[in-house]
């Protein structure tokens, strides 16, 4: 990749995982360490680019160089995001967003009582932020990016996958047990909406970060 490719260019990353609370002390959350969001924003930042990293619960230090907003919920991801992508060049959501947040949040701690069964936890849909910025482009020529993890018929399932969420780009990664032999099982392939598709052997997140903006470059308008 040339030095600075992404010099003048502003790119919005979403990184980590989001809680959704239940109450004051307890959440629904996932995994994601956030390692893949900073690893983009990292690289970004040595080719060039102005970088706004929108950080869920990350325990990672804040890369040298990108603004960080750091958020909880996904209706908070949702606000941050929007409110960057307004002048961006690129929107990459590579945060794991909770599909699902409870209904209901109490103001005190749940508690257990005697004798009697737990209340049932009743969910509602979170928005689907990478659908909406897809959607409703606040640039024209803005390029946005997806991420999937995928357990089988990887391509298939991630070539709806784009054509569901309109993204410009979406980075696939095949993960479960089922596949067990070596560098496959963390093989990304990166889906283009023109129909390119790009597969990015195991390796540091660093490298598919790279490959993620040499995808992008050509693209911005
Ligand atoms: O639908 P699924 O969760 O598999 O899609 C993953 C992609 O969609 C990721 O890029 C993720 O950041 C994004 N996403 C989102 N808002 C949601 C759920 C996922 O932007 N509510």
């Amino acid at each position: 990749q040339s030095a600075a490719d992404l010099a003048g260019r502003h790119v919005v990353i979403s990184a980590g995982g989001t809680r959704e609370p239940l109450d004051p002390v307890r959440f629904l959350g996932n995994r994601s360490s956030g390692k893949q969001g900073y690893a983009l924003a990292r690289t970004a930042v040595a080719r060039g680019a102005r970088v706004t990293l929108v950080a869920a619960n990350s325990e990672l230090p804040d890369p040298a160089g990108a603004d960080v907003v750091r958020v909880g919920t996904a209706v908070q991801m949702r606000e941050a995001v929007l409110a960057a992508a307004a002048d961006a060049d690129a929107v990459i959501m590579a945060a794991a967003v909770a599909d699902f947040r409870p209904e209901r949040y109490a103001e005190g701690k749940i508690k257990k009582r005697d004798g009697r069964e737990p209340e049932p936890v009743a969910l509602v849909r979170n928005p689907d932020i990478l659908a909406e910025i897809s959607a409703d482009r606040a640039r024209p020529g803005q390029v946005v990016v997806g991420f999937a993890a995928e357990t089988d018929e990887v391509l298939a399932n991630g070539r709806a996958k784009l054509a569901r969420k309109g993204c410009d780009l979406l980075v696939v990664n095949e993960v479960g047990e089922r596949k067990t032999f070596g560098s496959e099982e963390n093989e990304a392939v990166v889906l283009g909406a023109d129909g390119s598709e790009t597969t990015v052997p195991h390796g540091p997140k660093e490298a598919l970060a790279d490959t993620v903006w040499d995808l992008v470059a050509p693209r911005l308008s």
